[in-house]
């Protein structure tokens, strides 16, 4: 979400002739877009904002600006505590940032009076009508797709769009429904014109996101805008939904999630893939599944966040769910779609979670055999439920034991998955060179050093989201591959990784040349 908020803004200020950085110290301007899901990345960019402080107090002007979740949630006090932050904007008011923006440039040297907090100042509710209103929209709609990438390394094949805003399911330790407002949907025909532009624009796939994309749901005819056009609509509660899909809406005609990715994959034909993240285990229709079999060119990938193995947890949680439902539904996704890949996240050390309860995670992953899994420390997040009625009573060192364990474990069952992909082919979309690729880079311009000769390794994702890696041939060009899809023979494979070859038919393609515009100005630093 946040990097989507990102390429937004990113887009909105491009188009207002600003350029950009991956060098902080000489920016005019410096944003941090920042998340307050964890207490690590807020302490990250604080420590930031900390350092901009120094620097600021030594003369240098520069304007800094708190975006996203932590903006929202802390508001007006973040400007008290650190007098050298000269806006704040959160998730709902992102429209509005150029205009802060310019302010605070044409203010100069900017005085505390003048300081501007567009955040954490209004209650919930009115934040969400407010989502609901033109404005953000609008900022969706109009992204400046640039098929150059901004500079960032080339030619962009990958796109976000959003789909619903917010989040509905008060899980008790989590700050979203908070900072990030109620669900609101967008319409289908935004989210479909979307997707053609940038499919048009030379995007390869589309990951459509939401907090929980299932319960996508938008209800026609109920509230039209000024011109009579439909608008972004409060999303439903959990009681709209059924196993085998939402319930009928006292006869109006609905978009259910299942139909927004059969329109999606039908009127965007030149789209060669189309994924979503992420899935709320509960309320996963069976409708949503058959469409995923039945459309080729969407992605067999779910991301379905399962969070613990406890049913006395996970009712603590408020997850609406217990283990064997959970199991039941990736059993009906594996029913339905025996290649699906599944990934997931799980919480350690939430309040009261016993060494019975922290096994019954661990089994819930050996039976699930996750391709992987992002697992976190329980971190207390002021104004959760968990917040005010949880004590956080599990030991910072145990947490950690845990974490290491699980990671341990989902290590070896991430390992097994991958080797199950030995000797197949697999369609890999090109992203550009490995990591391995980009460190070395980084190493010759630090150290200017000679391009080695030798192989290059290229990188990409399978349609199941595992990560492929493969030898560029010696006389390949990384450019010509780079968002493409392309035949990979998977020779071996690591815990996360699927070392391959590209198949022969594709070798000569490597080579050919293409003409890549780049404008070579800007970078991606927010
Ligand atoms: N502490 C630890 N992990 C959290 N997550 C969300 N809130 C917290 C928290 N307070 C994790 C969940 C969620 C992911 C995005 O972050 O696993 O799925
Ligand atoms: Fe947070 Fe739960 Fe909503 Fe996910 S579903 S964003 S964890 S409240």
């Amino acid at each position: 979400m946040n990097e989507l908020d990102s390429e937004l803004v990113r887009g909105q200020l491009a188009a207002l002739g600003y350029s950009f950085t991956p060098d902080a110290d000489s920016a005019d301007v410096v944003l941090y877009n920042t998340c307050s899901v964890r207490e690590q990345a807020e302490n990250k960019v604080l420590s930031r904002v900390g350092k901009i402080g120094i620097r600021k107090r030594e003369g240098a002007r520069v304007v800094l600006g708190l975006i996203g979740c932590l903006a929202e949630r802390e508001g007006t006090p973040l400007l008290s505590r650190f007098p050298q932050i000269d806006l704040l904007c959160g998730p709902g008011e992102l429209d509005r940032l150029p205009m802060l923006i310019d302010n605070a440039l044409k203010t100069e040297t900017v005085e505390a009076a003048d300081r501007v907090a567009l955040a954490g100042n209004r209650n919930r509710r009115t934040a969400t009508l407010a989502a609901a209103a033109d404005n953000l929209e609008l900022l969706d709609l109009s992204r400046a797709f640039d098929p150059d990438g901004g500079g960032s390394g080339g030619p962009r094949h990958s796109a976000y769009v959003r789909i619903t805003r917010g989040c509905n399911k008060f899980c008790t330790y989590c700050v979203v429904p908070f900072t990030r407002g109620a669900e609101v949907h967008r319409t289908p025909d935004a989210i479909v014109q979307e997707c053609r532009r940038l499919a048009d624009g030379g995007v390869v796939e589309i990951t459509l996101l939401g907090q929980t994309v299932n319960h996508y749901l938008y209800t026609h005819g109920v509230a039209l805008g000024v011109n009579g056009q439909e608008v972004p609509q409060v999303g439903p509660g959990g009681s709209a939904f059924t196993r085998s899909g939402p319930r009928g809406a006292n006869g109006r005609r609905v978009t259910t999630f299942a139909g927004l990715l059969g329109r999606i994959h039908e009127e965007v034909p030149s789209l060669r893939r189309l994924r979503f993240v992420t899935c709320f285990p509960r309320d996963f229709g069976d409708d949503i599944l058959r469409v995923m079999r039945d459309c080729p060119r969407i992605c067999r990938y779910l991301h379905a966040p399962v969070q613990s193995g406890s049913d006395r947890i996970l009712r603590l949680m408020n997850r609406g769910y217990t283990s064997g439902e959970y199991l039941e539904f990736i059993d009906r996704a594996r029913d339905i779609l025996p290649d699906i890949s599944i990934a997931g996240d799980v919480i350690v050390g939430f309040p009261t979670e016993t060494e019975h309860d922290f096994g019954q995670t661990a089994d819930l992953l050996g039976r699930v055999r996750f391709k992987n899994n992002f697992i976190f420390k329980y971190s207390p997040r002021p104004g959760t439920t968990a917040w005010d009625r949880l004590p956080d009573d599990v030991p910072t060192d145990v947490k950690r034991r845990r974490n290491n364990d699980l990671l341990a474990l989902q290590a070896g069952i991430s390992a097994t998955v991958h080797a199950e992909q030995v000797g197949r082919t697999v369609e890999v979309f090109v992203e550009g060179l490995s990591r391995r690729e980009n460190s070395r880079a980084a190493g010759r311009v630090e150290l200017g050093w000679e391009r080695p000769r030798g192989r290059i390794q290229m990188s990409g994702r399978t349609a199941g989201d595992l990560i492929t890696v493969f030898d560029l041939p010696p006389d390949g060009k990384p450019e010509t591959l780079q968002g493409r899809i392309v035949p990979v023979r998977v020779l071996r494979a690591a815990p996360l990784v699927l070392f391959g070859c590209l198949e022969a038919s594709t070798r000569s393609l490597a080579k050919q040349t293409v003409a890549v515009h780049r404008s070579g100005i800007t970078q991606l630093e927010i």
